[in-house]
């Protein structure tokens, strides 16, 4: 993929749906009574591995290109893989889905691709030891492949028969209350999904607030699950309903479009029903505070989700301070905000960023050194980055170690580089935005080879 700079971008965009909700509404679709329709569902690999994963566990799903339809068998309805359940690149995947394996009367391995073979999974062995699953990293390293024996009887051992044990409720987990030491939707989830297969209520504190997916639409569904400040609550053992979900748009695939507006002198775009989520919406802040203008347009509410139409307007961007509490609401979005950052004036310092190296790829070493190449100020730190903006970048050879995110990112900073920009393994966009390259084509006439 070969990117150079561009004319102003103007124009109305859609962006696909957004990854986590989309997930999620396949997830709890498979574990509710009766059919649930998804629209605007992504047709990204990730998801694509969910409803894999979900269809060897005894799900039927219908994927059209208008609607998903997932006839759901209740909590209890999911039937023993006679495979090991692929998970792809999917951390929603791989740790959403233990939580509700943990739970299950059935034995099942859960593997991914090499990036998923290398990220901590004992963030979600730890809670899930504790409330009594049987779940073990295979490698013995913390990571997949997962084994989880949900029957938590012995075959040779049980003092029971086939017969009864097919007849017993599931794994029946133990309630806990978690202190999660790392701020991350995906444990919270894990340990919430588990919990719905436990004795008592099974609560989790977080230190600052992720993303609140899980809870909004599992209480659609009709789980009784509460939030008060930073912990949240689930009742064991809930009914859940089929249901209609429209997925919004995602803001992680709008930013990329929202940086390139800010970016490129003369821009204005229209990206039209985006989620805005305030658990998801901390670029949005961060662009303000840089000095860009962003308008949300029709704004509305769709499943407990807030959804708006987002008008970017050029502004001239000056650096900022990115941190604290606003982290786990941009953490997807930091490499394309570090882009940004060079392009505008002054200093920007990113910290408390420091899960940033457990993503699909170490996002702070790759992308400190995708920066470095094209000529921009920046420093890798601890928990973050330092980047000296202004200062012209360059067009070279990036290396997206088949992150999307990463890939992404560089087909942005392309936009304001001098000379073409070469971007390896471009094609890893499908993970989250296969027509990403499209609709910066449609945006940008003539940038993109
Ligand atoms: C996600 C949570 C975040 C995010 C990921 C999707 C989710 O991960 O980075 O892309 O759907 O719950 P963490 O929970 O690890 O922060």
């Amino acid at each position: 993929m070969e990117i150079r700079k561009p004319s102003p971008l103007k124009g109305e965009i859609t962006v696909p749906g957004d990854k986590s909700i989309s997930h999620r509404a396949v997830m709890f679709g498979a574990l509710a009574k009766g059919t649930t329709e998804i629209t605007n569902f992504l047709q990204g690999a990730d998801c694509l591995s969910t409803i894999a994963c979900f269809q060897k566990l005894g799900i039927g799903i219908e994927n059209t290109p208008e609607r998903i339809l997932v006839h759901g068998r209740g909590l209890h309805g999911l039937t023993a893989p006679c495979d090991i359940l692929d998970t792809g690149n999917s951390g929603t995947t791989t740790r959403l889905l233990a939580g509700i394996l943990c739970g299950q009367k059935f034995e099942s391995v859960l593997n991914g691709d090499a990036s998923i073979q290398s990220r901590p999974m004992k963030r979600i062995l730890d809670p899930l030891e504790q409330m009594g699953a049987d779940i073990v990293s295979l490698k013995g390293n913390g990571c997949a492949p997962l084994r989880i024996n949900g029957n938590r009887f012995c075959q040779s051992c049980t003092p029971y028969s086939m017969q009864e044990l097919s007849e017993l409720p599931g794994a029946v987990l133990s309630g806990i209350h978690y202190n999660s030491p790392v701020a991350s939707a995906q444990v919270k989830s894990c340990v919430l999904l588990a919990g719905m297969y436990a004795d008592s209520p099974t609560s989790v504190t977080e230190p600052q607030l992720s993303r609140n997916h899980t809870e909004l639409m599992l209480s659609g569904f009709g789980a009784d699950i509460r939030t008060e400040g930073l912990t949240a609550t689930i009742l064991p053992d809930p009914d859940l309903h089929g249901m209609q979900i429209e997925v919004p748009g995602d803001i992680s695939s709008a930013a990329y479009f929202i940086a390139a507006a800010l970016m490129v002198p003369g821009s204005e775009i229209l990206i039209k029903n985006v989620g805005v989520n305030p658990t998801r919406d901390g670029i949005l802040r961060v662009v303000r505070d840089m000095g860009g203008e962003v308008a949300l347009l029709d704004q509305k509410t769709s499943g407990g989700e807030p959804t708006a139409d987002l008008l970017v307007t050029y502004r001239e961007l000056h650096g900022t301070e990115i941190g604290g509490d606003i982290i786990p609401t941009l953490i997807d979005e930091l490499p394309v905000l570090a882009v940004l950052a060079c392009t505008a004036k002054g200093t920007t310092v990113i910290r408390d960023a420091q899960e940033l190296k457990v993503k699909e790829s170490d996002r702070i070493a790759v992308m400190a050194q995708n920066l470095a190449a094209m000529g921009a100020r920046v420093t890798a730190t601890d928990d973050g980055m330092i980047i000296e903006g202004g200062h012209p970048l360059n067009g070279a050879v990036i290396d997206s170690h088949k992150d999307h995110r990463v890939a992404m990112s560089f087909a942005i900073a392309a936009l304001a580089a001098q000379g073409d920009t070469r971007i390896l393994d471009a094609d890893c966009v499908n993970i989250s935005y296969p027509d990403f390259y499209e609709t910066l084509r449609r945006l940008c006439a003539g940038a993109i080879e």
